[in-house]
């Protein structure tokens, strides 16, 4: 009963959608278990690029099939666009199957996400305007929309009804927009509803039963643990769990179920939107990982800021996710420098601070202290087997894998599948 998390370790962006599809081949079920249409996963097989914003990259695998979880929460008019623009390409979407308790992203939800980063001004936490932290928001305040109240109309609208009491207050008195109509939502809602119902299921029973058969089952992060509403850099985070312990409330797959944690570890560091960022690099550095690593974000389309490695960050995500393995990816993207700095810990108000800070006060004071690698200056792309590395590109590795404290059992050395050097069986 093989269930694998796979979990971005960093600020999100490092690979997790080339490692799930690579196992996808291999898994009956590919679960997202949070997040929405925030995340940008990047398939990359053979000539054709896929981005995947809400499907899980399971989809892309003939034989598995795609599960939204309840962990999710799910814009219908993104999930069908995304649909019908794979039917366009030849992919078959029909095997996705939802949760019945997922939570929708409604308009007003999208609305207030955009007008709340607006009022924030210097504040704002640079979110997706995607509308995930209203939804999530209203899902703790028990005042959300679900999948299955589709299957309810006046449950539906009773509902719409009751999330915009407050809502148009907030809308036409802070925020000087027009109240939004309860009408208008439920008929949007509703428009999906014949489409979305034959995708509807239990899912987290439809994956029990699927593990007790002894299928084996990939849950997909979004995100990374640095954007962890719990773990993150609070509040410049997503409003989800992307760590581990969020694959198991996010699908309904018990923790004693998961065999193992794989977390995606970028061989340097980035990060979209605003928040605390140590290792930033804002020269010419910062700019040429920009550019040789393609690092511009796949959802909005934003810059994405670059720096170099960070340990105890890598030792933070091994520690809040129990991290079994890592997937080291982009390690070709540093094959051009002479040397690589690895920041090993902090300087934090003139002290040495080896783990992340516990306070947000001193995470954004915290200054990297580095040590220098000497880079191998060769071309690695074209390299599929470990030993035929350069010697200081092993170097390199080892010492993330020391530092970060779990075993590195996959690296990439290139967007493509095919693109990966395999250390360790990446199933269990
Ligand atoms: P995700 O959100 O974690 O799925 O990652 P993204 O798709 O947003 O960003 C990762 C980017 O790096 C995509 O453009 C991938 O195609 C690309 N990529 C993934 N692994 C590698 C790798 O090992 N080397 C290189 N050069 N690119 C990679
Ligand atoms: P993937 O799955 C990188 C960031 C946003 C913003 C913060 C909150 O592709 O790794 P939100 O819209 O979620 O409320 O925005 O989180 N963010 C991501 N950054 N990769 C992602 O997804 C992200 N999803 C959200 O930039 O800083
Ligand atoms: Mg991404």
């Amino acid at each position: 009963m093989p269930a694998i998390v796979i979990v971005g370790a960093q600020w999100g962006d490092e690979g997790k959608g080339k490692a799930t599809d690579l196992l996808g081949g291999s898994a009956d079920y590919v679960v997202r278990f949070q997040g929405g249409n925030n995340a940008g996963h990047t398939v990359v097989i053979g000539d054709a690029t896929f981005a995947l914003h809400l499907l899980p990259s399971g989809i892309l695998s003939p034989t598995c099939t795609p599960v939204i979880g309840n962990g999710v929460v799910v814009d219908l008019e993104v999930l069908f666009r995304e649909m019908d623009g794979l039917i366009e390409r030849g992919v078959d979407p029909s095997r996705l199957v939802v949760s019945a308790n997922a939570h929708i992203i409604t308009p007003y939800n999208v609305t207030l996400d955009k007008v709340t980063e607006r009022f924030l001004g210097k504040a704002k936490i640079g979110t997706t305007g995607r509308g995930i932290g209203p939804t999530y928001g209203d899902k703790m305040a028990r005042v959300g929309i679900r999948v299955q109240d589709l299957m309810d109309p006046s449950i539906l609208a009773r509902k719409v009804e009751g999330a915009l009491v407050n809502k148009n207050q907030a809308l036409v008195k802070v925020f000087n927009r027009r109240a939004v109509d309860v009408e208008g939502v439920v008929d949007h809602l509703l428009s999906f509803a014949d489409r979305l119902g034959p995708h509807v299921a239990d899912t987290a029973l439809l994956l029990n039963r699927a593990l007790d058969r002894g299928d084996m089952v990939v849950l997909e992060g979004g995100q990374g643990t640095l954007l962890d509403v719990d773990h993150g850099t609070y509040p410049y985070v997503t409003s989800s769990n992307p760590t581990s312990g969020g694959a198991s409330t996010g699908s309904g797959i018990g923790p004693t179920r998961i065999d193992r944690v794989l977390g995606i570890l970028k061989a340097y560091t980035t990060r979209v939107g605003e928040g605390p960022f140590p290792t930033e690099l804002v020269d010419d550095d910062g700019e040429r990982l920009r550019t040789i690593g393609g690092e511009v974000g796949v959802t909005t389309g934003r810059d994405r800021r670059c720096g170099w490695f960070d340990a105890p960050i890598a030792r933070y995500a091994t520690r809040v996710n129990g991290m079994t393995d890592y997937f080291l990816t982009k390690l070709d993207v540093l094959s051009t420098f002479e040397t690589i700095p690895v920041c090993m810990a902090y300087e934090v108000d003139g002290q040495r601070v080896e783990e992340v800070p516990m306070t947000q006060t001193d995470f954004h004071h915290a200054k990297p202290v580095y040590e220098e690698l000497p880079g191998w200056g060769e071309d690695i792309s074209g390299i599929r087997d470990f030993d035929d590395l350069p010697g200081n590109c092993k170097a390199y590795v080892r010492f993330l894998e020391e530092q970060a404290g779990a075993r590195i059992s996959a690296i990439g050395v290139g967007p493509d599948r095919d693109a990966t050097l395999v250390l360790h069986d990446l199933l269990p």
